[in-house]
């Protein structure tokens, strides 16, 4: 099968490319590494078509599509903060990249295009888990956008007869989340800080809860949702069904590493929602799915990963100060 990957560079996109290559489908990835990171696809460079550029350009984009089968369409702005910060930056990449990727993906006349939803479009309603049959209520510029990507799917199935599945994620983490940023998701920001003994930022009490997904169980929904039947136009939740504190998470960071760092705790995020708790049911029905790495085998994971990417990067430098070291003295004699 041929597979466009939108934002495949990035976080869940390139570890989704990863298990396309294996299962032998060919793999075009569109991404402007504004987020991503080519290295992430270093291991499959030469068995994918990697094209660095912008969903927001059209052209670009109907380039990128002309022989896909199916899309996953993963690029996006990702972080809710930064939504509430710059909201026309958000809708510009979410919203008119969302269009063009559907505009593209009709005229070329795609099998199916899947997108990545997010959770944050149920926003501030108390009723837990989150059911789809909820009326969406989403309390940030990004959750706006999330949704707004999904009714043009919809309309798009009415209108023209394509086919869109959108997958409402529940805070993903794992191997290649940017941990960088202020923006980053949480978990590869305190995995991070705690690899650094640096105390982790908690905004708000910490009581707050998500249904934390290892990055396994994403890829595994893309893929399911690509292939099953009868699901045109429908929307699924993809978590764990579990809801963890961030309290949670730094006591089973503290158990994991040994380290009793105390988080430092700030006010709260603006459009920051309280809790998350996804019900999985429709997604078991329809998809098949089913989560297969809990919470903290994930976390361990994770952590593991972070700790050999510094040791990575610890012996690169040295290996790049030991080469000019010898370079320097070479010219000297
Ligand atoms: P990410 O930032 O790692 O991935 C997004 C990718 O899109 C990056 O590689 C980035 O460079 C690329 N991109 C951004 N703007 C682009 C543009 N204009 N043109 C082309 N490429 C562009 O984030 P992620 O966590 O892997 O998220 C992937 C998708 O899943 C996003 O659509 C996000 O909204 C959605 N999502 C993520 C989560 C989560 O918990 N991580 C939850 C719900 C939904
Ligand atoms: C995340 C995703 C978003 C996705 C949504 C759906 C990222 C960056 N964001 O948003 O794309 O659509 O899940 O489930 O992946 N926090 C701290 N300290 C930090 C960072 C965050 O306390 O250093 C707090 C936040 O205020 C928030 C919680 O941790 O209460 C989770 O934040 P974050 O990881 O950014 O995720 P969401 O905002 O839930």
């Amino acid at each position: 099968m041929r597979y466009l990957v939108t934002g495949g560079a990035g976080f869940i996109g390139s570890n989704t490319v990863d298990e396309l290559v294996l299962r032998g489908h060919s793999v075009v990835v569109l991404d402007d590494l504004s987020a991503g990171k080519e290295d992430h696809l270093t291991d499959i460079r030469n068995k994918i078509t990697f094209i660095k550029g912008s969903i927001t350009d059209i052209e670009t984009v109907r380039k990128a599509m002309h022989e896909a089968e199916y899309v996953l369409h993963l690029a996006a702005r990702a972080s809710v903060p930064r939504s509430v910060k710059d909201p026309l930056e958000t809708n510009r990449i979410n919203v008119e990249g969302t269009l063009n990727v559907l505009l593209a993906a009709k005229e070329f006349k795609v099998k199916r295009v899947l997108f990545a939803a997010s959770s944050s479009a149920y926003g501030e309603m108390p009723t837990l888990p989150k059911v789809e049959t909820m009326q969406p209520v989403p309390i940030s510029p990004y959750g706006v956008s999330k949704y707004v990507g999904e009714l043009y799917g919809q309309a798009f199935l009415k209108c023209y007869g394509l086919e869109m599945v959108s997958l409402r994620y529940f805070n993903i983490f794992g191997p290649r989340q940017d941990p960088s940023s202020p923006y980053s998701g949480v978990l590869a920001r305190f995995c991070t800080a705690f690899l650094e003994d640096k105390q982790p930022v908690v905004f708000g009490d910490g009581e707050q809860t998500r249904d934390f997904t290892f990055v396994d169980n994403a890829v595994h929904a893309n893929l399911l949702a690509c292939e099953a039947p009868n699901v045109a136009g429908k929307v699924f939740n993809v978590g764990c069904g579990d809801r963890i504190s961030l309290n949670q998470v730094l006591v089973a960071l503290q158990k994991i590493t040994g380290k009793p760092l105390e988080a430092k705790y700030e006010p709260p995020r603006e459009g920051d929602i309280r809790d998350s708790q996804a019900d999985i049911s429709q997604a078991r029905k329809f998809l098949g799915y089913e989560p297969q790495v809990g919470f903290e085998e994930g976390l361990q994971l994770t952590f593991n990963w972070y700790r050999e990417s510094q040791v990575k990067a610890v012996a690169k430098d040295a290996a790049r100060e030991a080469a000019a070291k010898e370079t320097a003295a070479k010219d000297v004699g």
